[in-house]
């Protein structure tokens, strides 16, 4: 008998899923988890190959897709832009068409999302979004799932969004809709979120002030002044930044209990002080090893639906 597998989703943005799948997501983590820490074999995606497209630097996404896949049974290509047709400008449409004959799920890390939506449009097979200018899903997955293993639900709480108007917070701003909470955001009035991005709802709050925006919040969070892609405009952006940095001020604004995360690479003295991203408060290194975790329950989620063991 072939194998179960679940009718064709992509993930190219949180909205992808909706609160309900989300959640499925979420608990299968939990199980996934729990069975890796046993050293429980768990291999449902046995003889399946993911593709890995990356045309930005990465060490976490890399090595999270990778090991994660391997865990589960299957196995996986690495593909840059340097040493494949699509630096050659090969049209992605044909890139599309001809991996995803050839694998079963594809991650890529590109620019701008309209390239992960036409590669999308023409695969056979789930694609996923591993980071682009506009998103970070996985990042937000693995975000979430840290705050629910430290605090239980996220639904109701207060989330402070501190720095840039960037594909880590155009992605929080989908979550805080899908799954119930508050988003404070404060960015330099130079760098506003973009309204085609972050629509205006009840769950978005435009803060003026990194105080502001951390006033109450049960989670702080901020992410590098300048992302890949936009570093000609790093000086500029270092000016302009200066006093959108989480530091113990910032953190004393938020609810006593608050966490601090972050996507890294980080850059202490910069978006952060080196005492909170190594304080108390700090999550970091869990929410970076729940990439491990949220990804092989996705790909499962992608892959199988809900069929699974
Ligand atoms: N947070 C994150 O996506 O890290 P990498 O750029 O190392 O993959
Ligand atoms: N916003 C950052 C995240 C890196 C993981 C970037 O896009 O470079």
């Amino acid at each position: 008998m072939p194998p179960m597998t679940a009718p064709l989703r992509h993930f190219l943005q949180l909205a992808d899923l909706s609160g309900d799948e989300l959640q499925h997501v979420f608990e299968r983590t939990r199980l996934i988890k729990d069975r890796f820490k046993r050293y429980e074999f768990y291999q449902p995606l046995r003889d399946r190959t993911l593709a890995m497209v990356f045309e930005k630097a990465s060490t976490r996404t890399r090595v999270s897709f990778e090991a994660g896949m391997y865990q589960l049974g299957g196995s996986v290509i690495h593909i840059t832009t340097g040493d494949s047709q699509l630096g050659r400008s090969e049209p992605i449409e044909d890139s599309a068409r001809v991996i995803s004959r050839m694998v079963d799920i594809v991650m890529i890390r590109t620019f701008e999302q309209a390239k992960i939506e036409r590669f999308a449009r023409y695969s056979r097979v789930p694609v996923i979004n591993g980071l682009t200018n506009e998103f970070h899903p996985c990042q937000i997955l693995a975000d979430v799932f840290t705050f629910i293993e430290q605090r239980g639900t996220i639904r109701g709480r207060t989330v402070a969004w501190i720095g840039d108007a960037n594909n880590m917070a155009y992605t929080w701003v989908q979550a805080a809709a899908l799954l119930g909470f508050t988003l404070q955001v404060s960015t330099p009035p130079a760098y506003p979120l973009d309204p085609r991005l972050a629509p205006a709802g009840a769950h978005l709050k435009v803060c003026d002030s990194p105080l502001a925006a951390a006033h109450g919040a049960d989670l702080v969070t901020t992410d590098v002044w300048t992302s890949m892609g936009f570093e000609a405009q790093n000086e500029a952006r270092r000016r302009a930044f200066a006093d959108w940095r989480v530091d113990a001020r910032v953190m004393a604004a938020a609810r006593h209990d608050a966490l601090f995360m972050h996507c890294l690479p980080a850059h202490r003295g910069e978006e952060v002080t080196a005492e909170v991203l190594d304080g108390p408060q700090s999550v970091v290194w869990d929410e970076a090893e729940n990439r491990l975790h949220v990804q092989k329950a996705l790909m499962e989620y992608l892959l199988l639906g809900r069929d699974v063991a």
